[in-house]
């Protein structure tokens, strides 16, 4: 499964990508937001840091207008994926930039139908919300598990579940088991991934052993 982080703060991002485990990065309008930065210009540095798709979201809500900002966004570095919204002008969207070679995210997808439907537009990336089923009392990884088992059944069908809104370590664990080919992680989830007491517990016995020694391996 590949890792992409859900933000739009540059540090975290250079941080993440030093580790060698990052293959992408998702954004949105509320995370541009919170970044304070302008979406042109935090864009085009997040493409240069990270070779994966870098998600950046259209704002517009009719055909004409998203295609105008999905090319533009486009035209910003070739690793740009365009995310738009599971609508009808999204998907019309959707399919037109695919058609012109562009890596679509379509994004705030709730439903299996609706992936269907994004993967009949072309969709490099589907976008189902897990926590925010989560948190209406349903369960979102039902829906990754769902759409992934359709995919599955047709061969034609290229588009890439990436789990969305995930809230914990929990998530990213259910993601991979229900084979999501992607998760978006927030910079403190991933970091969550590599800790274990244990780890921790076994590290200090090792290290207190080793002083004993009075070795050195360089
Ligand atoms: O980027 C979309 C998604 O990951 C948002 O997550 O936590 O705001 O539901 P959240």
């Amino acid at each position: 499964m590949k890792f992409f982080v859900d933000t739009a703060e540059i540090a975290e991002i250079k941080d993440l990508a030093e580790t060698g485990l990052l293959d992408g990065v998702t954004t949105n309008p509320s995370l541009i937001a919170k970044s304070g930065r302008n979406i042109l210009e935090v864009i085009a540095e997040i493409c240069d840091i990270v070779p994966g798709p870098v998600s950046a979201e259209v704002a517009a809500t009719d055909f004409d207008t998203m295609l105008k900002e999905g090319r533009k966004l486009a035209a910003i570095a070739k690793n740009v994926a365009v995310k738009v919204p599971l609508t009808v002008d999204g998907l019309k969207t959707c399919r037109v930039l695919a058609n012109e070679g562009r890596q679509v995210n379509v994004t705030l997808c709730f439903s299996a139908n609706q992936a269907l439907l994004a993967a009949k537009a072309g969709a490099a990336f589907v976008s189902p919300f897990v926590g925010r089923l989560d948190d209406i009392g349903e369960d979102g990884m039902l829906l990754i598990e769902d759409i992934v088992q359709i995919y599955d059944q047709y061969d034609a069908l290229k588009t890439e579940v990436l789990a969305a809104s995930i809230r914990g370590p929990g998530h990213v664990l259910a993601a991979a088991k229900a084979g999501a080919h992607v998760a978006t992680i927030p910079p403190n989830v991933i970091r969550q991934l590599y800790a274990h007491p244990l780890t921790d517990k076994g590290l200090a016995a090792f290290l207190s052993d080793w002083s004993k020694t009075g070795q050195s391996i360089l």
